[in-house]
């Protein structure tokens, strides 16, 4: 989505649909210009009694464009076609959520109307419309035009396509204006905005990707073009690489499958030169059938999200190089198949992590933590200022949670409550589970090291438990997000399926780590 920020009074500019934020607690009487635009329909909805500016309040009029000889591109000189009051709330109270939502309720009424573009007045919220608040409007505006088509038959994607139930889709949103009289202050947090949307819409569309397009090596093709185009570098390490680096853990898991492994890593320089590098690890497994200990049919499409946490983390990376962030940040994505093939890993076998610390795998299912162990190993010899590992690593974690937030786990306070605030910020909320070293005893390997899998109890922290062997003495944390990464969860600026958490979250952390 294209987003503009146009400093004009609302009423003087042409668009297919203006959303108007409307705040309880101010006076209407500020909105008499757009109302008349809109043929009085928000005077006479307020005298009705059915309009206050509450949350969830709207009403919708029409202003004077058909009247026009050919429509003007939006953000032109001329008036709204339709004007949308929507109520946000107090704005003494208002929330970013409430803002993201906001945005995200624009676009659907963009598409329930079948109109490309659109333009969000904010100029009602007064001193509320800060920066974080534009920052979340555009955020909801950005996510809420995110669609996955590109494996529908039809062509060009507008409107000729049918949905699930065979109905013409809307044609996508491309365009939003960000209009008012305050619009020079929102080019800052639109800009923003607009890329953290931008990075979780790309980690949204390569977690719908199926099994069979999204395999290791097209997620390494995907991050060598992110790195191009956001002017990151880019290293990718192939089976005989890994060999050299003895990531025996990593190479245990791609055994069972004709798909080669890669290890991906992505680098933005944008601190100074030899400063500790932020450091963040996604789980990129493609598909998780399981291994030998294979995984029951009903759900099993599901696992082609497996690799949830490395598309957050390759999303990130394009924003953060978009917007040159001021800091080191340094990405690093293992990426395998899960198959039960001729020479998979068996139960039982004893493999050799890259720490040198050998591990009994108990259960092949429990194969995230395999090839986390090395890429974390891999990441803690660079002297990290912080390790942030995100990954749907365990069902445990569903049932602890749910769907509303991921859990965190990790070896240092002071990261965990970042992270927290960072997720808080994001709307993409995290609750800490704790890590004490008496979890340890579950993995007590009768010949091994360690083995990888310490039972029902406890599952998501004896996880955390089994990573925290392998990331030396850098302060690490670890976002478990198998309930949160995809799902039915209803906003209005996400759809079922893929949600692209912790993606927000990641860049909420890493620039507050780069003061900004
Ligand atoms: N990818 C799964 C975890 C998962 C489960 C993610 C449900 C999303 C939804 C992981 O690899 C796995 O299979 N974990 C096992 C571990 C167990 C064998 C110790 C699990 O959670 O059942
Ligand atoms: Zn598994
Ligand atoms: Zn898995």
């Amino acid at each position: 989505m294209r987003v503009e920020v146009v400093p004009r009074a609302p009423e003087t500019v042409a668009a297919p649909l203006t959303a108007v934020l409307v705040a309880a607690d101010r006076p209407f009487a500020e909105l008499d210009a757009l109302d008349r635009a809109a043929g009085g329909v928000l005077g006479r909805a307020v005298r009705a009694g059915d309009f206050k500016g509450r949350r969830g309040d709207r009403v919708l009029g029409y202003g004077g464009g058909w009247e026009e000889p050919a429509p003007a591109p939006v953000g032109a000189r001329g008036g709204p076609d339709r004007v949308l009051f929507l109520g946000v709330g107090d704005s003494a109270s208002l929330a970013r959520e409430d803002l993201r939502r906001a945005g995200g309720s624009a676009v659907r009424t963009a598409e329930d109307h079948r109109v490309s573009s659109l333009a969000l007045c904010p100029d009602h919220l007064g001193g509320a419309a800060d920066s974080s608040r534009v920052q979340a409007a555009v955020e909801g505006l950005v996510l809420a035009s995110w669609r996955f088509a590109e494996l529908r038959s039809g062509q060009g994607g507008s409107g000729t396509k049918t949905g699930a139930g065979g109905e013409r889709t809307p044609p996508p949103v491309e365009t939003a204006v960000l209009v008012g009289r305050l619009a020079a202050e929102w080019e800052e947090p639109a800009r923003i905005g607009h890329a953290f949307a931008e990075g979780e819409n790309l980690a949204r569309t390569l977690q719908a990707r199926p099994g069979n397009v999204a395999t290791p090596s097209h997620l390494a093709a995907e991050a060598g073009r992110i790195a191009a185009r956001a002017g990151l570098e880019c290293e990718i390490l192939g089976p005989a690489e890994m060999e050299a680096e003895r990531m025996g853990a990593l190479l245990s898991v791609a055994r069972g499958s004709r798909e080669e492994p890669r290890l991906i890593v992505l680098r933005h320089r944008g601190g100074e030169a030899g400063a500790a590098p932020l450091v963040l690890v996604g789980k990129g497994l493609t598909f998780d059938a399981g291994g030998i200990s294979l995984k029951p049919a009903k759900g099993m499409e599901d696992m082609k999200y497996d690799m949830s946490g490395g598309a957050a983390v390759l999303g990130a990376m394009m924003a953060i190089g978009r917007l040159a962030l001021p800091v080191n940040v340094t990405a690093v994505v293992p990426s395998s198949e899960n198959l039960p093939g001729g020479s998979a890993t068996k139960p039982g076998d004893v493999v050799r992590s890259r720490a040198g610390k050998s591990i009994e795998v108990i259960n092949t299912d429990a194969e995230g933590r395999l090839i986390l162990a090395d890429a974390l190993h891999y990441a803690a010899e660079w002297n990290p200022a912080a390790i942030v590992d995100c990954a749907t690593l365990t069902g445990a974690c569903v049932i602890a949670l749910g769907h509303h937030r991921s859990a965190v786990l990790g070896s240092d306070d002071g990261l965990v409550g970042e992270l927290r605030g960072a997720g808080d910020r994001a709307a993409e909320p995290c609750w800490p589970l704790p890590l004490d070293r008496e979890y340890r005893k579950q993995l007590n390997s009768d010949f091994a090291d360690l083995k990888n899998v310490g039972g029902r109890p406890a599952g998501t922290i004896t996880a955390a438990c089994f990573l925290s062997e392998f990331v030396g003495s850098a302060p690490w944390a670890h976002l478990d997000i198998a309930g949160t990464a995809y799902g039915r969860t209803k906003k209005p600026y996400l759809r079922n399926g893929p949600a692209g958490v912790p993606c927000r979250l990641l860049l909420e952390w890493v620039r507050a780590r780069a003061g900004r």
